[in-house]
C-alpha cells in the first residue's frame, strides 16, 4: 500500500516538474519571439514629401441686375471657391425707382451712421455664418452712387470682422463710375486683412471681356497657403530603423513633444 502511495506521489512530482519546465520553454519561445518581430518591424524609415496647398477661398457677392452674377460664374470657372450670395430681406425694392432714390436713401443713411447697425438696410440670414474655414476671400459688389451697394455694405458691416488675418480681393461692376469710393468703403468695413492685388473694375464696356480681364487679373493675388499636406511617402532605406518623428506636416522634429507624429509612416500618439 505504502509504495502505491510513494509511486502515485513520485508520479504527480515528475508531472508537475515537466509542467514547470513547458510553461518555462513557452516563456522564452515569447521571449525570443518578441525580439524577432522587433528585429523585423525596422523598416525603411518613410521620407515624407509635402505641398503646400492654397487656402480655401470664398466668393461673396450681391448682384440686383445680375451683372455681378455673371463676373461670379467667369470667376468661379477659372478658380476653385465656394460661392455665397448676399439677398436683401425686402425682395420688392426697386433701387433704381425715382430716378434711384431708394438706392441713394439707404446710402445717405450708411453714411449718416456709419457705425449704427440700424443704418444698414436688413439682408437675409447667410449660409455661411463661420468664415474661419477661409483663407482667401473675394468679394464682388456693384457700385451705386460711386460708393460700395448698400446690401454688400450690410454683409460686410456684419461679417467684415470675422475677415481679419485674411487675405481679401474685391471686384466692383459698374456702368461707367470708376470704383475708388467702394474701395474706401471695402476698407472702412473690412480692417486687419491683407488686400490681394488691386480691385477689378470691371463696367459696361469691358463686361462681355469679364473672363479674360478676371484670368489677367487672377496671377496678380496673392492667395494665402492653406496648410501643408503631405503629398506621399517613400521609404527611405538610408535612414533604415532609425525611427526618426516627423510632424503631420512632413517636417522631421528631434525633439517632440506629446502630441500625434508619423514614423516609419505610421501615425504614433507620443
Ligand atoms: C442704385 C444704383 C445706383 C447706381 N449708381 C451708379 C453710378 O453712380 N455709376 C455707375 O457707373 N453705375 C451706377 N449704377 C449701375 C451699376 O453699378 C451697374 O449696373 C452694375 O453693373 C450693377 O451690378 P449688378 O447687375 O450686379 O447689380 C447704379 C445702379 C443702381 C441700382
Amino acid at each position: 500500500m505504502k509504495i502505491l502511495i510513494k509511486r502515485e506521489q513520485s508520479k504527480r512530482v515528475c508531472f508537475a516538474e515537466s509542467e514547470k519546465s513547458r510553461t518555462k520553454f513557452k516563456q522564452i519561445a515569447l521571449i525570443l519571439m518578441s525580439l524577432l518581430m522587433v528585429c523585423c518591424t525596422k523598416d525603411d524609415e518613410a521620407k515624407a514629401t509635402t505641398v503646400q496647398e492654397t487656402g480655401k477661398t470664398l466668393v461673396v457677392y450681391y448682384s440686383y441686375t445680375n451683372n455681378c452674377h455673371e463676373i461670379v460664374t467667369s470667376l468661379t470657372s477659372q478658380i476653385q471657391a465656394d460661392v455665397m450670395r448676399i439677398e436683401p430681406a425686402d425682395k420688392m425694392q426697386k433701387y433704381e425707382a425715382n430716378n434711384y432714390a431708394i438706392g441713394t436713401a439707404l446710402l445717405n443713411a450708411i453714411k449718416a451712421a456709419p457705425n449704427d447697425a440700424a443704418s444698414y438696410p436688413t439682408i437675409d440670414p447667410v449660409s455661411i455664418t463661420d468664415l474661419s474655414q477661409y483663407q482667401n476671400i473675394i468679394i464682388v459688389t456693384p457700385l451705386w452712387w460711386s460708393q460700395m451697394a448698400a446690401i454688400m455694405q450690410t454683409y460686410l458691416f456684419n461679417y467684415g470682422a470675422q475677415m481679419a488675418g485674411k487675405h481679401v480681393a474685391l471686384i466692383v461692376s459698374s456702368h461707367s463710375s470708376g470704383i475708388s469710393g467702394v474701395v474706401a468703403d471695402a476698407e472702412r468695413l473690412v480692417n486687419n486683412v491683407t488686400w490681394m492685388g488691386d480691385a477689378l473694375w470691371i463696367n459696361a464696356s469691358n463686361h462681355g471681356n469679364r473672363a479674360s480681364l478676371i484670368q489677367d487679373w487672377l496671377p496678380s493675388l496673392n492667395f494665402a497657403n492653406g496648410t501643408t499636406a503631405i503629398k506621399s511617402l517613400t521609404p527611405d532605406p538610408s535612414r533604415r530603423g532609425e525611427g526618426s518623428i516627423y510632424t503631420l506636416s512632413g517636417q522631421l522634429i528631434d525633439n517632440p513633444t506629446h502630441g500625434i507624429y508619423i514614423k516609419n509612416g505610421k501615425k504614433v500618439i507620443l
